[in-house]
């Protein structure tokens, strides 16, 4: 690859001119004294009490998955096991160069290769790129891919993407930005796709439907193999949005159900930690019509070596500089190799164990407006707060003064006062069975004390936010804090 000759290059000319280069005896690295800074960086100097109070209380007023529950419904906030963060940081990952020659990497290039294997035969798909570095970046790949196909195909009048009203933002807001029109679809009554409403929307101006199986309600898509034959006989494709992939491990392929492309979130399906903008991971799998468009490079393996492979006929390109998140897929490639099928089989049980057997004891204190039986999360309503002038967002607000982190809320859209919750399958009964319980205390609050939740929360260092400020002008630094508090009538709080 060019990468790897520029490298080979910088190297050997390295070598014919060592006077311009330092090695510090410590570390050994290799510098070009031009580069090496002449004077000390002038850090702030703090004693290391202080600075360790510091990283230490402010830890605390952070919250994750290892601080307690946190069933953020759709985002998949499961356990992250230690000892795949332990690997993933060993200095054999963490050192390499992605530029290295392909014969100093072969072990790296076999994890890819062998994480490729390991998607393909969950999935059914029969390629794999791992560039998208997110589920959206996988989204957005996936897309092109579909579009790179039709226009391949000279099919370029297929404009639409049909989305269902239950969808993620993420889809209409991908297919978007590809440069399509987005016909969103209702639901029927079981909150599933509606058929009819389908087929009056098809025709051969639909590039794609972009779906995700079980749906954002927590319910599984019982006609898929009729929806996917219905798309399919227009001519257009599948996209299976993999969010929702946790409770299929193991129990039913995706190309099976007749999608086309799919994108992997492997920071919610495959345990790799998540929040906070990444780093993440999204692979891209496709079927052998869309292999020829996958982007480059992809790795092949002859007589047991790896190489890049750049030579896909059709390719759309790169999504992203080299070959991937590394650390990121490595982390779940470990969590694969750790559980092995049966593992990961007893991965989907649980998260759908725990999804219904929580919905049934939250179904008796909240309205459960979609009754079926649900797969690894569900969606109530909160509507019956408004008696007492209280709204889904109050509740939620007084669950972390309880110690958890709110579930989604609002989302999906067709749910009036939606909370949507999925507990995965790495919680305990006795978690699930304390988080009802406090449930149940929070709504006896609501209908005694309404004023409680409404001012909620009361033990965090900022109450209620201004969240659309938040979160395109966030302040993260102390100076900006101080200034923030000078011009506004904001109160610090202890
Ligand atoms: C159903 C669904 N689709 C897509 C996404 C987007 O994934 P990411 O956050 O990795 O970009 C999410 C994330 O919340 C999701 O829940």
């Amino acid at each position: 690859m060019p990468g790897n000759k520029q490298m080979n290059k910088f190297i050997f000319d390295f070598n014919e001119k060592s006077e311009d280069y330092v090695t510090p005896v410590k570390t050994g690295i290799i510098r070009p004294n031009h580069m090496v800074r002449q004077q000390p960086l002038g850090l702030p100097q703090v004693s290391e009490v202080s600075l360790v109070r510091h990283f230490t209380n402010l830890s605390r007023k952070n919250f994750g998955v290892d601080n307690g529950f946190y069933p953020l419904g759709s985002c998949t906030m499961k356990y992250n096991p230690k000892i795949n963060e332990k690997i993933a940081s060993l200095k054999d990952f963490t050192e390499p160069h992605p530029l290295m020659d392909e014969d100093l990497i072969q072990g790296h290039l076999e994890m890819l290769y062998e994480m490729e294997q390991f998607l393909k035969e969950i999935s059914g798909m029969a390629g794999i790129t791992f560039q998208p570095s997110a589920g959206a970046h996988g989204e957005i790949t996936g897309i092109i891919l579909i579009k790179a196909f039709h226009n391949h195909h000279k099919d370029i009048d297929r404009k639409k993407i049909i989305v269902p009203d239950s969808s993620h933002g993420t889809n209409p807001a991908t297919a978007s930005i590809a440069g399509f029109e987005v016909v969103e679809i209702k639901s029927n009554p079981e909150g599933l796709v509606d058929l009819t409403e389908l087929e009056k929307v098809l025709d051969d101006q639909v590039a794609a439907l972009m779906l995700t199986n079980p749906n954002t309600l927590g319910l599984f898509e019982k006609h898929i193999l009729k929806i996917s034959k219905m798309v399919h006989d227009v001519g257009g494709l599948l996209y299976y949005d993999g969010a929702n992939l946790n409770p299929l491990f193991g129990r039913v392929k995706i190309a099976d159900m007749g999608f086309d492309v799919v994108h992997f979130n492997l920071h919610k399906s495959f345990s790799t930690p998540h929040g906070g903008g990444g780093p993440g991971a999204g692979p891209v799998g496709v079927n052998k019509k869309i292999m020829s468009f996958l982007p480059v490079p992809l790795i092949k393996k002859k007589d047991d070596r790896y190489t890049f492979d750049y030579n896909v006929r059709h390719s759309i390109g790169k999504m992203r500089s080299f070959y991937g998140n590394f650390n990121v897929i490595l982390k779940s490639y470990f969590y694969i190799l750790s559980l092995g099928l049966e593992g990961l089989r007893s991965v989907s049980e649980k998260a759908i164990l725990n999804a219904n057997y929580l919905k049934n004891q939250l179904s008796r204190l909240l309205e459960l407006p979609y009754k079926n039986h649900c797969m690894h999360e569900f969606v109530l309503s909160g509507k019956t707060l408004n008696q007492w002038g209280l709204h889904t967002i109050d509740l939620a607000k007084r669950l972390i003064d309880y110690g958890y982190h709110p579930p989604t809320v609002y989302f999906p859209l067709i749910v009036d006062e939606a909370i949507m919750i999925e507990p995965t399958e790495t919680e305990s009964k006795e978690t699930l069975d304390t988080f009802a319980r406090d449930l149940e205390r929070i709504l006896k609050e609501a209908k005694s004390d309404p004023d409680k939740l409404k001012k909620a929360p009361h033990s965090t260092p900022v109450g209620r936010l201004d969240e659309v400020t938040a979160a395109r002008q966030p302040i993260v630094t102390y100076d900006e804090y101080k200034d923030q508090l000078r011009t506004s009538n904001l109160e610090p709080r202890t």
